[in-house]
Formats: structure tokens, C-alpha cells, sequence
């Protein structure tokens, strides 16, 4: 994988001017949408849900990356994919039957990931990391935007790469958090492939250059 992508987080947009806001993400660099749905019981925080999904969906052009932070994310497998999910991440520690879970979100149609927690050991995923086609790393507790990087995260990037290059796998590493024009280049040169940035676009005066200054940084 040579190309390196920008997955902006809508949790970050203005939900007042959601259209606005998507057809920035769509005329930009980025490359992907990065969709957070939280329910307040796997995370303290809810965020939004299927009719925000569905609308976001009618006027994005990009791969729809969503990432459920939920209990029992099997129930709505379906669900996701019918809204137009092109990429379903679910989180490690809400999974008993992980590896399921994974062929359910395949047989929808769906690429499948799997997020961990900041104190979730990479290495628990070497037995079925063939099977993932994306490892989204939580580079802050999840819940919220706007958290400060935590620097463990090398670290997990670095052991991962080598546990897909020793499997032959062709997952993808995502981060998710605290991502900035700070880090960026240090997360890529570790060994990931998607940066989520939620804060450091939205809130930046220009969202558009934001997106392309980062895309210029982690050009390889
Ligand atoms: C956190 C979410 C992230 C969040 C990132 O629970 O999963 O995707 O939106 O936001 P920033 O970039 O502000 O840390
Ligand atoms: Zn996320």
C-alpha cells in the first residue's frame, strides 16, 4: 500500500450545516468520510445515528468508514451496510465471536474492521488478522473529539506492520485520534495507512487546506 489516506471525522462538522460540510470533504483532498457512532454505553458519549448516516450518505462521493462504538455491534450489521457503510469497523472489546463478526460484515458486502482500545494489546489480533482488512489503532479513549494524542501509539503501529507483513495480510492501519500536522508524518513513517482528523480540520479556519496540508505531509 503506497498511497496514504485522510479519513476527516464528521463528528468534528457543523450537524447544523452537514451538507456544507460533506461537500467540502467531497471537493477536497481526503479521501474518505470517517463516521463515529457512539451509544452511550461502550463509550460515554452518544453521537448520532442511522437517519444522519443515511443523509450524510446521499451526498457523499467517498468510501464511508464507520466506526461503531456500540455493544453488540451484530445487531446491526445489516443495517450499516443497507445505509451504504462501505467500510464497517467494529470495536475488539465489544466482540465475544470476533471472527464472526468479521464474516458477517463480509458477507454484507462490507470491508471489516476492527478497532482497539489504547489498552488493548496489538498482538491479540495475530489470529485472525488475515481476516481484517482494516485495524482502526484509538490514538485517544473513545468518545469524544478534540483528546490529546497519546504517544503509545507508535509504538502499537510498529508491532502491527510486523505481525501483517509476518501473516502476508494487506490490512490497513488506521488511527484515530488526536491526529495533527504534528504527528502525521511520524504515524505514516511507523507504518499507518488512514489518518482520521476530526478537530484539527474542523476546527482550523480553512478545513479544505487543512486536509490538504496533511495529505502533502504524509505523501510518500
Ligand atoms: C473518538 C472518535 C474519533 C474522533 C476523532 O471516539 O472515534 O474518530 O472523532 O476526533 P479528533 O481528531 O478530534 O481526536
Ligand atoms: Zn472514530
Amino acid at each position: 500500500m503506497s498511497s496514504k489516506l485522510i479519513a476527516p471525522s464528521v463528528l468534528a462538522a457543523d450537524f447544523a450545516n452537514l451538507q456544507r460540510d460533506v461537500e467540502m470533504i467531497n471537493k477536497s483532498d481526503a479521501d474518505w468520510f470517517h463516521i463515529d457512532i457512539m451509544d452511550g454505553v461502550f463509550v460515554p458519549n452518544i453521537s448520532f445515528g442511522m437517519p444522519v448516516l443515511r443523509d450524510i450518505a446521499k451526498h457523499a462521493s467517498k468510501t464511508i468508514d464507520v466506526h461503531l462504538m456500540i455493544v453488540d455491534p451484530d445487531r446491526y450489521i445489516k443495517t450499516f451496510a443497507d445505509l451504504g457503510s462501505n467500510i464497517l469497523t467494529v470495536h475488539y472489546e465489544a466482540c465475544t465471536h470476533l471472527h464472526r463478526t468479521l464474516q458477517a460484515i463480509k458477507a454484507e458486502g462490507m470491508k471489516a474492521g476492527v478497532a482497539i482500545n489504547p489498552h488493548t494489546n496489538v498482538n491479540l489480533l495475530e489470529d485472525v488478522i488475515n481476516d481484517i482488512d482494516l485495524v482502526c489503532i484509538m490514538s485517544v479513549n473513545p468518545g469524544f473529539g478534540g483528546q490529546s494524542f497519546i504517544e503509545n501509539t507508535y509504538k502499537k503501529v510498529e508491532t502491527l506492520k510486523e505481525i501483517i507483513n509476518r501473516n502476508g495480510a494487506d490490512t490497513l492501519i488506521e488511527i484515530d485520534g488526536g491526529v495533527t500536522n504534528k504527528n502525521a508524518k511520524k504515524l505514516v513513517d511507523a507504518g499507518a495507512d488512514v489518518l482520521v482528523a476530526g478537530s484539527f480540520v474542523f476546527k482550523s479556519e480553512n478545513p479544505t487546506h487543512t486536509i490538504k496540508e496533511l495529505k502533502e505531509i504524509i505523501k510518500t
